[in-house]
């Protein structure tokens, strides 16, 4: 059973050439942005598989103008842009693309560690404004990374290989989340609840889904329990901070600075976020490397092409659809 594929966004090879090999129509939008859910409702009909990427809003509108589509297979990791529970109620499958990003991400929230604590977007704007008026002993202070204490907000893989990297820099390791993790454990993490982490770490790294429950986890008042001298350091979603709070709290000084690699609204950020000196400011980059982004094109064809051949996909996010979905 081969079948017609949608790509909604032009994307890196291999999945191109991987559902060619495969699919009897291929339909790639040569659009490089974000289709609306009007286009998208628009555009899914008569397809038996849509590969789309994590801006697209796939609500129950779009899956129901989907018709028999059989597989919604996500270019990500989240998948907080599909209603899968909707998905599951009309027997679509929805595949993602698990631990492919895990090492990027790690990497890039290290990037914004050392960024905006160590003042590195600042000091290339002072370069190149000419404003550099030379070494002086109060100019352009930061804080200390080297044996701070780092505050992972949830026990997932990035978490695990951004506290793997922090080993290296001699912080000590708190976490917190509903589960033990083994893996942190090991590298001397203590698990403790989200308050105490909150007001005794001195970088906060957050590292969970968007769900009903992370949606403004670090609110005003999770904001508050921080220490002034503590840094806030998203790679996760934007959602799980409330982005207005957090520009009065850089605003006010109840943080010494924020990395930012997500935002509530994307592409738009919150009013004032960008007159925050302290924050560095990223546009999602977090999975953004050729060999990445390469692999999430993989993992994202094999789920298509496991569905157009009548096999479940290896990254299937709800199992209970694949009962209904496809005959054997
Ligand atoms: C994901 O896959 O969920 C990431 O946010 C992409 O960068």
């Amino acid at each position: 059973m081969a079948g017609r594929v949608l790509i909604t966004r032009p994307i890196p090879e291999p999945a191109p050439t991987l559902i060619a090999g495969v699919a009897d129509r291929v339909v790639a939008s040569s659009e490089d942005r974000p289709l609306s859910v009007e286009e998208l409702r628009d555009r899914v009909g008569g397809f038996d598989a849509v590969l789309c990427m994590l801006h697209d809003p796939v609500d129950a509108s779009v899956l129901v103008a989907a018709g028999g589509c059989k597989v919604f297979a996500n270019m990500a990791v989240g998948f907080n842009n599909i209603d899968v529970a909707e998905a599951t109620r009309l027997g679509i499958l929805v595949t993602n693309t698990p631990g492919v990003l895990t090492e990027a991400t790690a990497d890039l929230a290290w990037a914004l560690i050392l960024a905006v604590s160590r003042r590195v977007a600042d000091g290339d704007r002072e370069m190149r404004a000419g404003r550099f008026p030379g070494w002086g002993p109060n100019y352009m202070l930061g804080g200390d990374v080297t044996g701070r204490t780092l505050g992972l907000v949830g026990p997932g893989r990035i978490a695990t290989a951004v506290a793997e990297r922090a080993v290296g820099f001699k912080m000590p390791l708190v976490y917190s989340g509903r589960r033990e993790s083994p893996a942190l454990d090991a590298l001397g993490a203590r698990r403790v609840e989200l308050d105490a982490l909150l007001a005794g770490s001195d970088f906060v790294s957050l590292h969970v889904p968007l769900t009903a429950e992370t949606t403004h986890l670090i609110d005003a008042r999770a904001l508050g329990l921080m220490k002034p001298t503590a840094y806030l350091i998203n790679t996760a979603r934007g959602p799980v901070v409330d982005e207005a709070a957090l520009v009065r709290v850089l605003k006010s000084g109840g943080i010494a600075g924020a990395g930012l690699d997500v935002y509530e609204r994307e592409p738009a950020m919150a009013d004032g976020l960008a007159d925050c000196e302290n924050a560095v400011l990223l546009p999602h980059l977090g999975s953004a490397t050729f060999q990445t982004r390469s692999n999430m094109s993989r993992i994202a064809a094999e789920n298509v092409i496991a569905v157009l051949e009548g096999r479940r996909p290896p990254n299937l996010v709800n199992p209970d659809a694949w009962r209904g979905a496809l005959p054997g």
